[in-house]
C-alpha cells in the first residue's frame, strides 16, 4: 500500500527533512583531508540527538552507524570508521536519515575532498543532475518508472551507468515504505503518482560498468570493476504544482565549498 500524506503530515516531514539537510550541510563543511568517517558520524549523531530526533540507520538490520560514508568505488552503505581517513582527491557519499516526531527524512550527497580529477567531478555533476531530472518527474499523473527513466536517460547520455541492485523508496512513518523507486527503466510503468506521496529518490551512478558487490562486512556495496561511484538523494513530496523537496537545504552544500 502506498500511503498519501496530509498537508499536516507533510509539514512534519519537512521538519524531519530540514534537520537532515542541516546535518548534511554541517558534515559537508567538515569534509577535508585527514578527517575520518567516524568523525563525520559522531557529529551527525550529536546533531540529531540535540534536535530531539533519532538516527534512522543506526540499528536498522544491525547497521552500526548514524551515517553511511562511501568513498570512491564504494557505492553506498560504507560503515563509518576511525581508521578511514579522507584523502585529497577522494569523493565521499554521505547519507543521513533521521526520524523526528515519528516521521522520517533521508538524503545523501557526494562531495569532492579537496581537488578531484575531471573524471570524478563529471561523475558528481552528472549524478546530481540526474537526481534533479528525476525530481522534476515526481508529479501527480506521472508513473513511478518515469522517475527512473529520467535518471537512466541522463546518466547513460554521459557514458556513466545506473546501479540496478539498490533502489529509492517510499518514506513516511518508516524509512522504507512502498513503492520501490528504481533508477532505470521504460517510462509509463508502475503505480501512478498522486498528491501526498513521498519518495526518497536516490540515483547511484557508476563511472564504469553498473555491476556492484557487497563486501565481507555485509554492508559496503562497491563497484565490481573498481570504478568511481556517486550517490545523491532527496526526500520528495508529490503535490499539485512543483515537487516539494523535503530535505532541501537553505544553503546548498555545493555553494558552501
Ligand atoms: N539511504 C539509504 C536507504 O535509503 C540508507 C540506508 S542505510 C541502512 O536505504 F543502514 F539503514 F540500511
Ligand atoms: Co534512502
Amino acid at each position: 500500500m502506498i500511503v498519501c500524506r496530509s498537508a499536516a503530515e507533510l509539514e512534519q516531514m519537512r521538519q524531519a527533512g530540514r534537520l537532515v539537510g542541516e546535518v548534511l550541510t554541517e558534515l559537508a563543511a567538515m569534509v577535508a583531508p585527514g578527517v575520518s568517517t567516524a568523525d563525520l558520524d559522531a557529529l551527525a549523531e550529536k546533531r540529531i540527538a540535540q534536535a530531539g530526533a533519532t538516527p534512522a540507520f543506526k540499528g536498522y538490520h544491525g547497521y552500526p552507524g548514524t551515517i553511511c560514508a562511501s568513498i570512491n568505488e564504494e557505492v553506498i552503505h560504507g560503515i563509518p570508521s576511525g581508521r578511514r581517513l579522507l584523502r585529497e582527491g577522494d569523493i565521499i557519499s554521505i547519507d543521513v536519515g533521521a526520524s523526528l516526531d515519528g516521521y522520517f527524512g533521508d538524503s545523501a550527497v557526494t562531495l569532492p575532498v579537496g581537488q578531484v580529477s575531471e573524471h570524478a567531478a563529471k561523475l558528481l555533476r552528472v549524478t546530481e543532475e540526474a537526481l534533479y531530472k528525476a525530481i522534476e518527474r515526481a508529479r501527480p499523473g506521472n508513473r513511478i518508472s518515469d522517475i527512473g527513466h529520467a535518471v537512466q536517460q541522463h546518466v547513460e547520455a554521459y557514458g556513466c551507468s545506473v546501479v540496478r541492485e539498490f533502489v529509492g523508496h517510499g518514506i513516511g512513518q518508516r524509512m522504507h515504505e512502498e513503492p520501490q523507486v528504481p533508477n532505470y527503466g521504460e517510462p509509463g510503468r508502475g503505480p501512478r503518482l498522486t498528491e501526498g506521496m513521498v519518495l526518497a529518490i536516490e540515483p547511484m551512478v557508476n563511472a564504469g560498468k553498473p555491476a556492484v558487490k557487497v563486501l565481507a562486512d555485509g554492508w559496503t556495496a562497491v563497484t565490481r570493476d573498481g570504478s568511481l561511484s556517486a550517490h545523491f538523494e532527496h526526500t520528495v513530496a508529490v503535490r499539485a504544482g512543483e515537487p516539494w523537496v523535503l530535505t532541501a537545504r537553505e544553503v546548498p552544500v555545493s555553494a558552501r565549498r
